[in-house]
């Protein structure tokens, strides 16, 4: 991975580096990449189901999805992963008809396992085929209702570190189950993770991330929008991700004061998006970063074929040209009419699709995250609106 940053550099970061490092002692994530995975590995060795099903939401599924869409077009998986993440009736029906329920092994992922939405998705699939061992597994925290659960039945129970946050948890066995199971090499995913720490936390690192969240922190009322400009379809449940990640962590009102602060994500496809949101950044409110995000090498040889269609001839200067130069070439494009007018921008290039690729970024974000949380004096880890939200839920369906 490869990150150019093109706005002005600061340097006041070097303190919250060491914050975060001081944190890194008791916030879970950091250390995830270290993590013992063999259990996993024997686990998903022996599964033999083609169909498998995770029920969960927010934080215990987006981070799963993310890694699948990103590595699953150019890879023939032979499973079947579907994401029951939704209290949609139409979705719920409809992504159900695509399974045999009685030939799916179901993952049921809750931190708390009290998510009233994702248990209420179980009780569902349990009317069409009972839950025993054969076809359920839980992903929870230490003695949750959930795991009590699981006990009753005799269910595999897979655990979520404590000092894990949900949003964080992606790289822990919330994600790595069902990644392992389908047939992801969740060694390198972490190892992609490992090599991105040790990078920043070793002495020699040039800090770019610490610039750009410190960027990020210090001008977060002049450009309070980041937008996150993916160039591939296979970003879509990262960009989602991020979003979470980003909206979930970093808006809160400060630590030592009453101020409410935040920075709104924006997930943006680069060939879609250059065609219509490009413009509100071009021209509209001048309060937005972008992150361009590339991959070099795309591992795929189609190109333009060198036809003319008549009255098109204008257009053969694409003839024989890569759809892989040619995305690039797009986002190449952008990047020059975003760096014409100034707009903060940043340009991180992954080398090839590969789970270790999706291990850096994912981590990437997740320390991007810590150090923004750090510098703008709010807890990354909590989410108190959420939980209000969930709060109220429950209140509404006890009165109906
Ligand atoms: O990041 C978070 O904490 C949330 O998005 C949770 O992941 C989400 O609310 C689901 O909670 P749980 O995993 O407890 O079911």
């Amino acid at each position: 991975m490869n990150n150019i940053l093109y706005f002005n550099k600061v340097t006041e970061q070097n303190f919250f580096i060491k914050e975060v490092t001081l944190e890194a002692n008791s916030v879970g994530f950091y250390d995830l990449p270290e993590q013992k995975i063999d259990y996993i590995l024997e686990f998903a060795k022996n599964v033999k189901k083609d169909n498998i099903a995770v029920i969960g939401i927010g934080g215990s599924s987006l981070g799963t999805e993310a890694i699948y869409n990103f590595l699953k077009s150019s890879n023939n998986y032979k499973k079947n992963l579907i994401f029951l993440d939704t209290t949609d009736p139409v979705t719920i029906e409809n992504r159900l008809s695509k399974i045999d329920i009685k030939s799916t092994l179901f993952m049921i992922i809750s931190k708390s396992g009290t998510t009233v939405e994702s248990i209420s998705i179980m009780k569902y699939i349990e009317t069409k085929n009972r839950f025993t061992r054969e076809n359920l597994i839980v992903i929870t925290d230490e003695n949750s209702p959930l795991e009590k659960f699981a006990k009753t039945r005799n269910l595999e129970v897979f655990h979520i570190p404590n000092n894990v946050g949900g949003r964080y948890s992606v790289l822990s066995p919330v994600g790595l189950v069902p990644l392992a199971v389908i047939g992801i090499d969740i060694k390198s995913l972490l190892k992609g993770a490992k090599s991105l720490k040790e990078k920043f936390f070793s002495e020699s690192d040039n800090h770019i991330l610490a610039e750009k969240s410190t960027f990020y922190a210090m001008n977060f009322e002049k450009y309070s929008s980041n937008c996150l400009f993916s160039y591939s379809e296979i970003f879509r449940g990262f960009n989602s991700w991020y979003v979470q990640l980003w909206a979930e962590s970093l808006g809160k009102k400060q630590i030592h004061s009453t101020m409410n602060v935040g920075l709104t994500p924006i997930g943006l496809i680069g060939p879609t998006d250059q065609h219509s949101f490009l413009q509100l950044i071009m021209e509209g409110k001048a309060d937005k970063t972008v992150t361009v995000i590339k991959i070099e090498n795309f591992g795929s040889d189609i190109s333009v074929p060198d036809i003319t269609f008549e009255h098109l001839e204008k257009l053969d200067i694409a003839n024989n040209i890569k759809f892989a130069d040619l995305i690039n070439l797009q986002a190449d494009s952008t990047i020059e009419a975003l760096n014409k007018i100034g707009v903060p921008l940043d340009v991180i290039t992954l080398d090839s699709i590969s789970e270790k690729s999706i291990g850096e970024m994912i981590y990437y974000y997740e320390l991007l995250t810590a150090l923004v949380a750090r510098q703008l004096d709010i807890n990354a880890y909590d989410q108190p609106g959420v939980e209000l939200g969930k709060i109220i839920l429950k209140n509404k369906m006890e009165k109906s």
